[in-house]
């Protein structure tokens, strides 16, 4: 039986498990998928022992830049990305992927915005899903600025990527059609806000990458303001697909990740 797991820090409300084993079961493929919560002063250690053990894995907060000096190589996307958020373990040999960027860009697509090309988007922190998302908005033509609470990653990702850069207190919602939250603030956590004065306008759309509470501060401030908003599943499916398809080779049906518990 093949293993895979998450790795992350923390892991433990993690639905992934019970995610990914459902859709193994579905698909008939004899795997399972575990939590391994990994502190990251422990992940070089946790790595020596993983590819006798894994198959692959996921890679979730904070590993995933970190985890990128343990692999053997790197996608093209990844590598520009500078951060993985998936890992195949093909005869030992460690490949990192993210999946990231693409699930961003679909969730986009999946929940009616047909054309990105010139969009403003802000996106809220400077970690290894921001940056994720940054490179998959940049390919699509969308005019981004990032905000983050400390402000040298900011200007660290707006040198990388070429977009605007401040602190989250700049954020303004006259000049931006699509707002992203991909810091961790709110996560576990009805009361917290990133950006706690937020005053939506209609016309924006809001998305969050937090998946639990499936809707966040940010995102109830925005739907009470009548904004459209995108929860943080729908890029938690979009890049499960894709990692699914990257382990196995074979497709999530669309039936099936209608049926699973999404976290
Ligand atoms: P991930 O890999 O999921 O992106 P990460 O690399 O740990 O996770 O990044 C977390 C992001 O959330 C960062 O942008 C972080 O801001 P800093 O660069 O200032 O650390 C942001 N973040 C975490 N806790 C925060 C808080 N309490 N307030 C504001 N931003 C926070």
């Amino acid at each position: 039986m093949k293993r895979y797991c998450i790795i992350g820090y923390p892991v433990r409300y993690s639905l992934s498990p019970k995610f990914y084993n459902a859709a193994f079961k579905k698909a008939g493929i004899r795997a399972r998928y575990v939590k391994e919560e990994v502190r990251p002063t422990d992940l070089a250690k946790f790595m020596r022992g993983f590819r006798k053990k894994y198959s692959g894995a996921s890679v979730t907060m904070p590993h995933k830049i970190a985890i990128v000096r343990y692999l053997d190589a790197i996608s093209p996307d990844a590598q520009k990305i500078g951060a993985v958020n998936v890992i195949l373990n093909k005869k030992r040999k460690l490949t990192g992927f993210n999946t990231d960027a693409f699930g961003a860009i679909q969730a986009l697509k999946r929940s009616g915005v047909k054309n990105l090309r010139r969009k403003r988007a802000t996106v809220l922190g400077a970690g290894g899903a921001a940056r994720a998302i940054i490179y998959g908005l940049k390919k699509a033509g969308v005019l981004v600025t990032v905000l983050n609470r400390t402000p040298a990653h900011a200007k660290k990702l707006g040198r990388e990527f070429k977009c605007r850069c401040g602190i989250l207190k700049d954020f303004d919602a006259a000049n931006c059609d699509i707002l992203i939250n991909a810091t961790s603030v709110g996560m576990g956590n009805f009361g917290v806000s990133p950006l706690p004065d937020f005053l939506p306008r209609k016309r924006i759309m809001v998305m969050d990458i937090i998946t639990r509470p499936r809707i966040t501060k940010l995102l109830r401030a925005a739907r009470s303001a009548g904004c459209r908003i995108i929860t943080g599943e729908k890029m938690f499916l979009a890049q499960a697909e894709r990692a699914f398809k990257i382990w196995t080779g074979r497709k999530i049906s669309p039936i099936i990740s209608s049926e699973i518990p999404i976290p």
